[in-house]
């Protein structure tokens, strides 16, 4: 178990390799079910973009990509479910066959109102691939068309994920863990759980 400052631990929950072939796995469903087909990639910022940047490379398709941002909702807070858009796309979805990446599915307010939005834009097909799926956390019922692994009730970092914007670049998914007695390093940690995380 890897030991980082102020006594926080990760433990890696998902290896690299494991994640390696799971993402061969997810592309190859995507190529096969989008047989002939272009697929537009659209990556939701922050914690997608090494899924996606994987992902992409494994698809054997004409493939584009894009991102969007959303704000966090009530970080800190109770979730008011409130989402708004921080950074919109770059250009038109309409008639695309559209994959929308994401890193984690936790509550799915973010999925349910980026869906909402997308799917006014008139795309072909919109779809969900999310590598990471928390369905314990649920409040808004999501259908996911490609789901990387279901995890538990944990806070993980990793491949993309961030606790306070590190750990993004650890090869492994990771579940951070903090002693109890570590007060005040762990305040940020319990806002973050509160807002991604544990309930
Ligand atoms: C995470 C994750 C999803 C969202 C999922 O983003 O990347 O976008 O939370 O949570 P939900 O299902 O409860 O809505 P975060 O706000 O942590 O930003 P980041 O991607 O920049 O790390």
């Amino acid at each position: 178990m890897a030991r980082t400052g102020r006594k926080i631990k990760l433990k890696p929950l998902i290896r690299h390799t494991v994640i390696k072939k799971r993402v061969q796995a997810v592309a190859r469903q995507i190529t096969r079910d989008f047989r002939g087909q272009r697929v537009h990639l659209i990556g939701v910022l922050k914690g997608s973009c090494i899924f996606l940047a994987d992902l992409v490379r494994e698809i054997d398709l004409e493939t584009s990509i894009d991102f969007i941002a959303v704000s966090s909702y009530a970080r800190g807070k109770e979730s008011s479910g409130q989402v708004r858009l921080l950074k919109d796309l770059d250009s038109s979805i309409a008639g695309l066959n559209v994959i929308l990446v994401e890193d984690i599915l936790d509550t799915g307010l973010t999925l349910n109102y980026l869906l909402r939005v997308l799917s006014q834009r008139k795309p072909k097909t919109l779809r969900v691939a999310a590598l990471l799926d928390k369905p314990s956390r649920r409040i808004k019922k999501i259908r996911t068309d490609y789901v990387g692994f279901r995890i538990p009730n944990e806070f993980v970092v990793g491949y993309g994920l961030d606790y306070a914007e590190r750990y993004r670049n650890l090869k492994d998914v990771c579940i951070l863990q903090m002693p109890p007695d570590e007060a005040s390093a762990a305040r940020p940690l319990r806002q973050a759980i509160r807002s991604r995380g544990v309930s």
